[in-house]
């Protein structure tokens, strides 16, 4: 659709690229992607618009879902959409991104590992006249073109809300997501906003607070074991960041019998989450309708690659550099007592999966 672009010839090194990408994490949603041979001309005769879509990773389940929703609503648009994952390596990323780039995408959507690495990902992007969506995670000090997200600052507002709703007093944990994650440090604002008061007036403690190095659940364990160490076990409550750190902190609080007894918190609705609330092993996740966004996105995306910008977009985050005119969506806190009326009633999950380890005269009346 859009003017054929430098560098997109498929040659040697167009093969060669192919080889290297498909050792580290190459996710393939068209043909186009896995078998790169004589691509380009069968996107150009078709005519259709095609969208690249560069992920950090596809570890959580969430962003298996927002690759799946995000390429549905595209195709369903009449596009085509490109999807390379970078196993959490900025590196990668950056030369996947640049591979997109090369292929001659119509608009680059990126869910950056790092908030500023992918900075120059914007600028080489913009060079060939390819406008950028950053997609659930700000790029930080870039020119990017849109941003397309969840109410972040609202998200640590509502798991610290729902932990202090069930413990006010003594000694609680944060366990933060990945530093280079500007979401993690909304997460973390929005969760200190409502501890503040608290701790403000002497009722609570913060005890330990650590980010987990790329959001694994297993740095998330090491971070809880610290906590408990370092305090005897005298910990009344964990605000952890998403639904795998709270993993980690769970699995920590079950080495020392204390699961269930404390609060933790979570976020993404993952399917073990909304298991463990169901159990009573985790108080409340946050649920992010992944629909939502991934057709926001592809909207987005399409209306750019057609008309080169997106109206009515009113909101603006600074990133910065800029202002970045930008859509934030609505969180939901989700807790045992709303599952049936959220998560399932969505069909983000079936009923009977997030039941599955809870006596069936337990669970929740249609
Ligand atoms: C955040 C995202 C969360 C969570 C986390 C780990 O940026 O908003 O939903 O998935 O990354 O990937």
């Amino acid at each position: 659709m859009n003017p054929w672009r430098k560098g997109t010839s498929w040659g040697l090194s167009g093969l060669l690229l192919i080889a290297v990408v498909s050792g580290c994490g190459v996710v393939s949603t068209d043909n186009q992607t896995a078998n790169p041979a004589g691509t380009t001309a069968e996107k150009k005769d078709d005519g259709k618009l095609v969208i690249g879509m560069s992920m950090d990773t596809l570890k959580e389940e969430r962003w298996q879902k927002d690759r799946d929703l995000f390429t549905a609503k595209v195709k369903e648009l009449g596009g085509d959409v490109k999807v390379l994952a970078a196993n959490g390596d900025d590196s990668t990323q950056l030369s996947q991104a640049e591979q997109l780039i090369s292929q001659g995408v119509d608009v680059l959507v990126i869910i950056p590992h790092n908030a500023e690495a992918t900075a120059p990902i914007v600028e080489k992007a913009h060079k060939e006249g390819i406008k950028v969506i950053s997609y659930d995670r700000l790029i930080k000090n870039s020119d990017v073109d849109y941003y397309v997200s969840f109410d972040n600052v609202r998200v640590g507002e509502m798991q610290a809300k729902a932990i202090t709703e069930k413990v006010s007093k003594g000694n609680f944990v944060y366990i933060g997501g990945a530093d280079t994650d500007n979401n993690a440090h909304m997460f973390k604002q929005g969760a200190m906003n409502i501890l503040k008061a608290l701790q403000d007036k002497g009722d609570i403690k913060i005890v330990y607070d650590q980010f987990s190095k790329d959001w694994k659940p297993e740095e998330a364990l090491k971070n809880m074991e610290n906590a408990l160490t370092a305090n005897n076990n005298n910990i009344q409550a964990v605000v952890a960041a998403n639904d795998g750190t709270a993993g980690g902190a769970i699995q920590a609080l079950t080495a020392q019998g204390m699961a269930g007894k404390i609060p933790v918190s979570g976020q993404d609705a993952d399917l073990a989450a909304v298991q463990r609330i169901a159990e009573g092993k985790q108080t409340m996740t946050v649920y992010k309708p992944i629909k939502a966004i991934a057709s926001k996105a592809a909207e987005m995306a399409v209306a750019l690659a057609k008309n080169g910008r997106v109206d009515g977009v009113s909101g603006k985050v600074n990133n910065g550099k800029i202002d970045v005119p930008s859509i934030l969506l609505d969180p939901i806190a989700v807790e045992k007592a709303n599952l049936a009326d959220t998560v399932i009633k969505d069909g983000y999950h079936k009923l009977e999966d997030v039941y599955k380890n809870v006596p069936k005269d337990q669970w929740p009346k249609p």
